[in-house]
């Protein structure tokens, strides 16, 4: 971009951040974002997490709206934890593929067919599937929440590779629907291969929605917020990073001092990046696009949301 351009594009974002500061004091409006997000929400946001960290600042804010910067499974999770607050979100589009790949009558007919096992719902599924669900997880505590399960079978759903993943650890039986991210699904074995041709140096961090195949070469594999604190307390200095490119800003931002390689360039969720600054500024001066979950649905689904709050990642 010209240099021109570029100060026009700062100026336009000095504006727009005034302008969000405002509306968020009026509103009594709380900011949280996913470490996926444009660094230009990151930087405003009041909050920046993992899919846990959200969830779990969320269900404790005392902020009277929540403008939840992710996709929209995130911000439907927010309002089953806060069925009297109003949650709204920068752009309706922002969905996640891996959460539509699974939906109740599929779910239905697998219990029918396990009629013994338990199902752990991965958090991003939409809200009804969550209410067919008996416990959700994220990433971050996925091996804790299956063994704190007393049912030695386990229905999975949807992401096969985080699946895979957490199966290692557990005795229990697992059947795993077979959903995927289609952003970390794509990074390969030949991708790690070549950035480590390329950098002996660096460690190799993924993260476990990537395939297991990917997952085994690697020298850490965690939620983002795992990513994130162990590039900052390791001694090494340089990473390969195995997840989407969002987290970026917060890696060099936690660490200046490291180098940080993508794997690919193709780790690029383009359902986070539908969100930018200007439409957070509308979402809050309009209240829209806000999330509604009918009451049945949000009742259920928040039954497997608190089982999860419950079992804190290790
Ligand atoms: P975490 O931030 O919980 O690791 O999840 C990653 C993700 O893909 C969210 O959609
Ligand atoms: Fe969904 Fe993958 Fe995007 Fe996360 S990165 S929101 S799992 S598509």
């Amino acid at each position: 971009m010209e240099a021109l351009a570029l100060e026009k594009k700062a100026q336009r974002n000095a504006e727009l951040r005034e302008r969000l500061m405002q509306l968020k004091k009026e509103r009594n409006a709380i900011i949280l974002a996913h470490f996926y997000q444009r660094p230009e929400i990151q930087e405003v946001a009041d909050f920046i997490g993992d899919s846990f960290g959200l969830a779990q600042k969320a269900k404790t804010t005392d902020a009277d709206v929540i403008l939840f910067c992710g996709v929209h499974f995130m911000g439907e999770s927010a309002k089953i934890l806060n069925p009297n607050k109003t949650v709204i979100i920068p752009d309706e589009r922002a969905g996640c593929p891996m959460a539509d790949m699974v939906n109740v009558a599929g779910l239905r007919k697998l219990k029918a067919q396990h009629p013994n096992a338990k199902v752990v719902a991965y958090i991003n599924t939409t809200a009804d599937v969550k209410a067919e669900t008996y416990i959700c997880c994220t990433s971050s505590n996925a091996k804790q929440v299956i063994e704190s399960i007393d049912s030695d079978e386990i229905i999975w759903v949807p992401d096969k590779n985080l699946g895979h993943y957490v199966s290692q650890f557990t005795d229990k039986k697992m059947i795993i629907w077979e959903g995927y991210c289609n952003t970390h699904d794509q990074l390969s074995v030949e991708d790690i291969m070549n950035m480590k041709r390329e950098h002996p140096n660096a460690l190799v961090v993924v993260h476990p929605e990537c395939r297991p195949e990917v997952v085994q070469l690697a020298d850490y594999v965690g939620s983002t917020t795992g990513i994130l604190k162990y590039c900052r307390e390791s001694s090494h200095k340089e990473f390969i990073i195995g997840t989407e490119d969002g987290t970026r800003y917060m890696l060099e931002k936690e660490s200046p001092d490291k180098t940080f390689h993508f794997a690919s360039k193709y780790l690029v969720c383009p359902n986070m990046k539908v969100n930018n600054l200007k439409k957070c500024v509308e979402a809050l001066e309009t209240m829209k696009p806000e999330i509604y979950v009918p009451k049945d649905v949000a009742d259920a689904a928040r039954d497997s949301l608190e089982r999860m709050l419950a079992v804190a990642p290790a």
